[in-house]
């Protein structure tokens, strides 16, 4: 049961429950990667499975796919779908003006490319998300493997020119190998510590060649739930400019955590 998790887990679980209100039937939705997306995924195909939700999901990851698949909800490509209604995702920062540092689960390429494609992007998160500043999480660009030392360097020498405070990089690793992205890309992660200007950080990363893309979402995202461990639930809405609060209960939270599925 939810009321069994941890406080930070009955975060992320309350902010995606919360997300699911915003799922109607016959969307499009892209699905997002990490353990918050995770729940929104199983809170998803709970209503799927019990009420008669009907959607198609994009998922951003193979991991997502797979979970996606066993909860019960139609997997589609973003090349079947076109476009979405609604891309919901997690986040490592958020900023008061919703831009994000994602990809710490390494897939910010398909999770850029989903939320570009979609009418709306919600994220959902818990509040150790939320950043005066973006950059005290390391940034993740993916570089394609080829001469990747190479792209790493000129990452490093573009950095000395650009408002940030940290200019290591370090390659992302998978145990003793290098992390491989579901696209067969490497990841090097930028500990940058203040981003002062993260549009034109982002615009100046993507013309190095060899990266692909980086992790920083300027203007994508429109409204981010933030779930508490209590149950309290803040949906802030860039566009609407407004922050409105509920709270969950948790001894009405259904069947989610003891149906097979
Ligand atoms: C994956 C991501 C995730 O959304 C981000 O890492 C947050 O993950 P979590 O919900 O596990 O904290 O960008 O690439």
């Amino acid at each position: 049961m939810p009321s069994e998790l941890s406080p930070i887990d009955k975060a992320k679980f309350v902010a995606a429950k919360k997300a699911t209100e915003y799922v109607k039937t016959g969307m499009k939705v892209g699905l997002g990667t990490g353990s918050t997306a995770a729940w929104l995924v199983q809170c998803l195909g709970e209503k799927v499975r019990n009420e008669g939700l009907r959607i198609k999901g994009v998922p951003t990851s193979s991991r997502t796919a797979q979970l996606a698949r066993e909860v019960g909800i139609e997997v589609i490509s973003l090349d079947e779908a076109k476009w979405l209604d609604l891309t919901i995702d997690g986040t490592d920062e958020y900023d008061g003006d919703l831009n994000l540092i994602k990809g710490g689960g390494g897939a910010h390429l398909q999770e850029k490319i989903v939320a570009t494609a979609s009418d709306q992007m919600i994220v959902i998160a818990d509040p150790t998300k939320r950043v005066e500043t973006l950059g005290a999480f390391p940034l993740p660009v993916e570089v394609i493997p080829f001469g990747w030392q190479t792209t790493k360097t000129l990452i490093e020498e573009t950095l000395i020119g650009m408002d940030v405070l940290g200019q290591t990089t370090s390659l992302r690793m998978n145990g003793d190998a290098a992390f491989i992205t579901d696209e067969g890309n490497h990841i090097l992660d930028l500990h940058l510590n203040r981003i002062g200007n993260a549009r034109q950080l982002s615009l100046v990363l993507n013309q190095i060649p060899g990266v692909v893309e980086n992790g920083l979402f300027i203007d994508i995202c429109d409204a981010v739930i933030i779930g508490y461990g209590d149950g309290r639930v803040e949906v802030n809405d860039i566009n609407k400019g407004e922050t409105v609060s509920s709270k969950f209960d948790f001894m009405d939270s259904g069947n989610l955590f003891s149906d097979d599925i």
